[in-house]
């Protein structure tokens, strides 16, 4: 059983809007806010409403420095089916984060383990994560931490598991144009996050967010390392909660 705070909330729409209003508070409370960023589906309800708060005039990014989780090895930052061009089209190109502030891992860095270790110490010298936003993959995977034997501590270059290529074929026009490998934060990196807010969205991660919550800490379930931590929200529609044994709600 864990500690986490477990939230949760009608729809996407709802899930969208409390965790736009947890970083909001970040953002407020730090002079120097440094937030690590997720792509996919479902955070993108997240950046809209951000984006919303944004034109506004309710929020302002000046000050932030951000750390995406991750970004498919082989995809320049150009690549159109880049998390580095996910992210400008998503979020960044609607909002006032400097440029220089933004922390995208490189697709193809010329040395990969010494560009990771770059990757590492630059999230160090911000002074470390206050805020990490995670998904989680239907395989229960965080960042692209995938179920395996072991699990890397700090940012590495990682191969992708067939099921997580099957889950991000519908965003390339053909399954053979997946990327097969990824670079990505580490277990460590993400848990040294002083607080971490995990969205599921949906049915189909409705038995991962129970065992993330419910099982044993275990590397076949990369997700249930988060019950390590003091300060982790899991913000779930009802549809994500439907596998949750009602004692945990
Ligand atoms: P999704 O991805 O938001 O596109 O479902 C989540 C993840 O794989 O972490």
């Amino acid at each position: 059983m864990t500690k986490a705070h477990i939230h949760i909330l009608k729809d996407a729409n709802e899930v969208s809007v409390k965790a736009a209003d947890m970083i909001q508070e970040v953002v407020e409370q730090n002079e120097r806010p440094v937030l690590g960023l997720a792509t996919g589906s479902t955070p993108l309800g997240m950046y809209r409403e951000l984006i919303d708060r944004y034109q506004a005039g309710e929020i302002d990014f000046s000050a932030v420095r951000t750390f995406n989780l991750d970004e498919y090895y082989g995809l320049a930052p150009d690549h159109p089916q880049s998390y580095y061009q996910f992210m400008m089209k998503s979020f960044f190109e609607h909002v006032n984060v400097p440029l220089e502030q933004i922390h995208i891992p490189h697709g193809k860095p010329t040395d990969v383990q010494a560009y990771c270790q770059q990757y590492d110490a630059w999230i160090e010298k911000a002074g470390g994560i206050d805020l990490q936003i995670l998904g989680i993959g239907v395989n229960g995977h965080i960042g692209f931490n995938e179920p395996a034997d072991e699990l890397q501590p700090f940012t590495h270059l990682v191969r992708l598991k067939e099921e997580t290529i099957e889950a991000n074929a519908r965003f390339f026009e053909r399954r053979e144009d997946v990327p097969q490998y990824a670079i990505t934060m580490g277990i460590r990196n993400i848990l040294q996050a002083k607080k971490i807010i995990l969205l599921a969205i949906g049915e189909d991660k409705a038995a991962a967010v129970a065992g993330m919550l419910n099982a044993g800490i275990t590397t076949r379930l990369p997700a249930t390392f988060l019950q390590l931590h003091d300060h982790v929200h899991v913000l779930v529609d009802e549809a994500a909660a439907s596998k949750l044994v009602s004692t945990s709600r």
